[in-house]
């Protein structure tokens, strides 16, 4: 079977996620359950749509190696993908991984680079690009995906999520989207904003990264932020940001269990507190009608959001029970 058969056999498993509706502070909200995609998060969406149009167009074709700079749901998904169409993919990740995913990818792929120099910024970011542009010089027949900058991680949200929300949330009044790439939110919004403008477009993002010119400070949720401002985010039609603190996402991430019985990731705590906030200091009502999506399960933060320990060095623990 061609490789572009294969993908067209796995084409259903991903996007069409179901949404989860709760009545919670007064307001209608719609939780669209990303980790139900075929490969555990939202970023199959892009990491699917990336490799499907190149390997459409002939830029990538069986020898060929893919290669990219994450830690996170996009190598998953990426090794995932290039395992299945049986492409070698190399993926250049730090010392921020959770052990998991680093055993996952060791699994999936015969190479796994770890940077440990960090940048100027204090991160992992640069010395992650500059990896893979050396890499790239090193192997003739290369392809770098390229998350940051790729046109079709944002499209696949416009052609995908944005008009799944607006089938599936009738009455959709807000949306409140994690940034990392900014590729949903640039896609969502870009939908959304073009079929039904009066809807509210809310950014969250994390304490510390720049994506919203805030001044930069070291983080230690991953999924969400960045120490660069994303190219992405040009395509992006947003009314608002908020930024949340690293104990307001540990809080958030608890009470969305509590409120909803979701166990999900750090960038879902985060756009839930953003939530909260928003409609403490706003009129809510019914009529409002919100949507939100949990990217991945909390299951790859055990070793942080989900463990004490570790959030005491953030906060105190008796505000931490309850899961
Ligand atoms: C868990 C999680 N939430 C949110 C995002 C942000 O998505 P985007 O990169 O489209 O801005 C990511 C991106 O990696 C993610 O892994």
């Amino acid at each position: 079977m061609s490789m572009f058969d294969k993908l067209e056999k796995i084409k259903y498993l991903i996007g069409n996620t179901p949404v989860h509706t709760v009545e919670v502070m007064n307001i209608t909200l719609g939780i669209k359950l990303e980790y139900f995609n075929l490969f555990g998060s939202i970023k199959d969406r892009p990491a699917f749509n990336i490799i499907y149009e190149a390997v459409k167009s002939g830029r990538i074709g069986q020898d060929t190696t893919i290669i990219e700079s994450s830690s996170g749901n996009f190598a998953i998904a990426l090794a995932n993908i290039c395992h299945y169409l049986g492409l070698k993919f190399i993926p250049v990740v730090d010392p921020n991984i959770n052990k998991d995913y680093l055993q996952l990818l060791k699994v999936l792929c015969s190479e796994v680079i770890m940077v440990t120099d960090r940048d100027a910024t204090g991160g992992y970011l640069l010395t992650r690009i500059r990896m893979v542009e050396s890499l790239c010089s090193k192997h003739p027949d290369s392809f770098w995906t390229n998350q940051y900058n790729n046109p079709h991680n944002y499209l696949c949200y416009y052609d995908s999520l944005g008009r799944e929300l607006l089938n599936q949330l009738e009455g959709l009044t807000h949306v409140f989207i994690a940034v990392s790439t900014g590729g949903t939110l640039a896609g969502l919004s870009k939908r959304i904003k073009e079929e039904k403008p009066s809807v509210e477009i809310v950014a969250v993002d994390i304490e510390g990264s720049v994506i919203f010119n805030q001044p930069p400070k070291s983080r230690y949720i991953s999924g969400l932020g960045s120490s660069m401002v994303p190219p992405l985010l040009s395509h992006a039609q947003y009314d608002k940001v908020l930024h949340v603190t690293h104990e307001e996402i540990i809080d958030g991430c608890r009470a969305l269990y509590n409120d909803t019985h979701i166990f999900a990731g750090g960038s879902s705590g985060a756009v839930y507190q953003g939530i909260r906030q928003y409609f403490s200091t706003h009129a809510s009502s019914h009529e409002c009608v919100v949507a939100m999506c949990c990217p991945d399960r909390g299951n790859a933060y055990m070793d942080t959001l989900y463990n004490n320990e570790w959030c005491n060095k953030f906060k105190k623990t008796e505000q931490l029970c309850c899961i």
